[in-house]
């Protein structure tokens, strides 16, 4: 039996998000500079998308740019913002012959125009794929995006659109960026970091946490599957106690 079969259909995750990360690493394991690593890490892009695709994951949330690597050496950040623009628009074609669409989260105004631009035809190019959304974090990260949703909440308080005593938990996920997709039951970290760095604190409160050693140049389908695998083993108790959930 293959990994892949043996992925239960009923207990599949509707929402996978993933911190791609190790690039620099695998780059540098094998003498090469960081960029290379980046590169590399778009074949994992690829597969990883195209497994969810076929498994039927209906939105996978990849983390590629943090509102934090902009304080990267700015060689590298025009770098990945380079291999960004050259990627999504190499890769439109194919994102329609499966059917897949194309969103993003974060900051994108802060892009490079060319890298904006390309990104918005993308997903206007993609908007009526219906198999799989593929959300790409982009110039995000949570405390930013949490910031502009009480900003904005901020506003129907001002414009009196908004009453205090009215906001509750639903207030605050309409005003994310992620208000139209479900919360990812599952986050899968590469390269052996066991840490958030700041992305989807909102929305990971409850979600299910996979770390692998692996770097993200390296994570095949297979790992992906594994990770689907290991999430349907678990019991997910939401405070509640192992006895409820059985009756
Ligand atoms: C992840 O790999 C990609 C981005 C953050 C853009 P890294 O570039 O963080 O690689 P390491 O963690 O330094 O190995
Ligand atoms: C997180 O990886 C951001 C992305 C994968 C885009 P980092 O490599 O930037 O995170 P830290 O600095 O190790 O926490
Ligand atoms: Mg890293």
């Amino acid at each position: 039996m293959s990994l892949k079969e043996k992925i239960n259909p009923s207990k599949l995750p509707q929402h996978i998000a993933i911190i791609m990360d190790g690039n620099g690493r695998w780059a540098k394991q094998k003498g090469q500079e960081r960029i290379f690593g980046h590169e590399n890490g778009v074949i994992s892009v690829r597969e990883t998308v195209e497994a969810a695709a076929e498994v039927g994951v209906k939105y996978l949330t990849l983390y590629a740019f943090s509102t934090e690597n902009w304080n990267r050496p700015q060689e590298e950040v025009i770098a990945l913002m380079q291999l960004l623009v050259h990627t999504i628009s190499a890769e439109t074609a194919t994102l329609n012959k499966n059917n897949i669409r194309l969103q993003a989260i974060g900051d994108l105004q802060s892009l490079p125009a060319d890298c904006y631009a390309e990104l918005n035809e993308a997903i206007d190019q993609t908007k009526n794929n219906t198999r799989t959304t593929l959300v790409l974090a982009l110039s995000y990260s949570s405390r930013w995006e949490i910031t502009n949703a009480v900003r904005q909440i901020a506003l129907h308080l001002e414009n009196k659109t908004l009453l205090a005593k009215d906001i509750d938990e639903n207030t605050i996920t309409a005003n994310l960026c992620t208000s139209s997709m479900p919360e990812p039951e599952l986050m899968i970290r590469t390269s052996g970091e066991h840490r958030i760095s700041n992305f989807l604190l909102w929305q990971l409160a409850y979600s299910e946490l996979y770390f692998t050693d692996k770097l993200w140049p390296d994570f095949r389908k297979e790992d992906f599957y594994e990770a689907i695998i290991d999430y349907q083993n678990r019991e997910r108790r939401f405070g509640k106690t192992s006895e409820q959930l059985i009756s």
